[in-house]
């Protein structure tokens, strides 16, 4: 007797879903209790509103990032340059205290780690912090921006890094 292969469990099906989406990233940053930078890559994070102007974030609770970041109130959205994927990637694996040796950066006069290669910072405070599932959703509001050179920005789909290019 032959089985047919149902479909796939629903959590595996919605990573499979999300996989499919092309999505910015940035390395997320704050400082701990003791002044340390604290930041890892992060694809959760989208406009909210113009007015103000505001952000939201997903950050994991199991994240080295997630305590810092609630008890601090400020933190950095650093939008990563294409260039810079093997550095972004350190910001995934290796360990917290290593992080910000793979890439040059630098702190606002509040003492927030920032980094000056992105092609963009947002720098935020945040609004309110809601734990949802595996997750706490972070309401960010936009206290400075600064643009960096145009570069291209750096794309996460499907489990890889790369660039976006435009027909026509
Ligand atoms: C492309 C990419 C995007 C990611 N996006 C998020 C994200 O949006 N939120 C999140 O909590 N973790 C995200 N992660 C995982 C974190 O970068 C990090 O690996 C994880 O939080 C473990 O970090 P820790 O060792 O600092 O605890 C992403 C990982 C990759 C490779």
């Amino acid at each position: 007797m032959t089985t047919v292969p149902g479909p796939p469990p629903l959590d595996l099906a919605f990573r499979g879903a999300m996989r499919r989406l092309a999505s910015g990233v940035a390395i997320v940053a704050t400082s701990d209790g003791e002044g340390r930078p604290r930041g890892i890559a992060m694809t959760a994070f989208m406009s909210l509103s113009m007015e103000p102007p505001s952000l939201l974030l997903a950050v994991n609770r199991s994240a080295s990032l997630c305590e810092p970041l609630v008890a601090r109130g400020r933190f950095s959205v650093n939008i990563m340059a294409w260039e810079d994927a093997a550095a972004c990637h350190a910001f995934v694996f290796a360990p917290a205290d290593e992080r910000f040796s793979a890439i040059g950066w630098e702190r606002d006069e509040g003492g927030l780690p920032i980094i000056p290669s992105a092609v963009a910072n947002i720098l935020c405070h945040i609004d309110q912090a809601e734990p949802f599932g595996s997750h706490m959703i972070i309401r960010g509001v936009v206290e400075k921006v600064v643009l960096g050179e145009s570069r291209a920005p750096l794309a996460y789909v499907d489990g890889r890094y790369g660039r976006i290019s435009f027909d026509g």
